[in-house]
């Protein structure tokens, strides 16, 4: 049996990650977690999302992996560390792949980056961001409406615009030549967060380089899937099944095979 790559998220959003593992690399099979039942994860404490991720490393471990993925940039910040230390299969996260798509895009080295609460108040990506350029200016900005929208499936709506244009008010009157989208349900909103920001600001997803890091490890590792069998992925979401399938589908392209899970303790807030 294939070893799969188990990807996480709060919900919906890792989805951008997972479509870019399926297009460079599709013999592989992916476990998601979406834990729909508690997002958003942007306003709760970096120890109460911590302490999530951990319970869905321990559920994804049953299935022994061979690679975790952290595909929520909340998560990242506030638990990347602390799941390294606790399993032996490769973690990553998907700010340091993010930041560094922004790097080698820039010219000018003016970035701005969005986010939720959480990654915004953590400062994870400047510090990702200057770890590799010291000289670059950053510029960043909490949009707490954005990624509930997309939860609820409201995404590509009048609505959707409006809460995108309110959300990068402040930040489209920079001139930055790069804008992060530092949460991993806003490429659901590129097409709105383009409109705002106008052609000339590109926008970084951290899909992309997440995706060709997986492949770098893998490949070092030598645990690259082989052989012509098609992968059944499986998903699992702590919340409503039928919206994460309606999203899963419209996102992907394709019906997905998903299992809701009950979470049995009890959610503390
Ligand atoms: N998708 C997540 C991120 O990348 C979190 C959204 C949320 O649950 O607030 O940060």
């Amino acid at each position: 049996m294939q070893q799969a790559i188990a990807i996480l998220d709060s919900g919906v959003g890792g989805l951008t990650v997972v479509k870019e593992v399926m297009r460079q690399l599709p013999r592989e099979k992916i476990i998601y977690f979406g834990d729909t039942a508690r997002a958003p994860y942007g306003p709760r404490t970096p120890e109460e999302v911590c302490s999530f991720t951990e319970q869905i490393v321990d559920f994804l471990s049953q299935f022994d992996p061979k690679m975790i993925v952290i595909a929520c940039n909340t998560a990242t910040a506030a638990a990347l560390e602390y799941i390294k230390g606790k399993v032996n299969v490769p973690v990553i996260g998907v700010i340091h792949p993010g930041a560094r798509a922004a790097i080698s895009a820039t010219k000018t080295g003016q970035i701005g980056v969005i986010g939720t609460l959480g990654t915004i108040r953590s400062g994870a990506y400047i510090t990702a961001l200057k770890e590799l350029n010291p000289g670059v200016e950053i510029v960043s900005k909490a949009c707490p409406t954005l990624a509930p929208l997309v939860e609820q499936g409201r995404y590509e709506t009048p609505e959707a615009l409006e809460l995108v244009q309110e959300s990068l008010t402040e930040i489209r009157f920079y001139s930055l030549d790069c804008l992060i989208l530092g949460c991993t349900h806003y490429p659901f909103l590129k097409k709105e967060i383009r409109q705002v920001m106008g052609p000339n600001v590109k926008l970084i997803s951290s899909a992309d380089e997440t995706a060709r890091e997986i492949s770098t490890i893998l490949y070092q590792k030598n645990c690259l899937a082989r052989g012509n069998e098609i992968p059944i992925h499986q998903f699992f979401c702590s919340g409503d099944p039928e919206i994460f399938r309606k999203i899963a589908l419209q996102w992907l392209g394709e019906q997905i095979e998903l299992t809701p899970i009950v979470w049995q303790v009890a959610n503390p807030s």
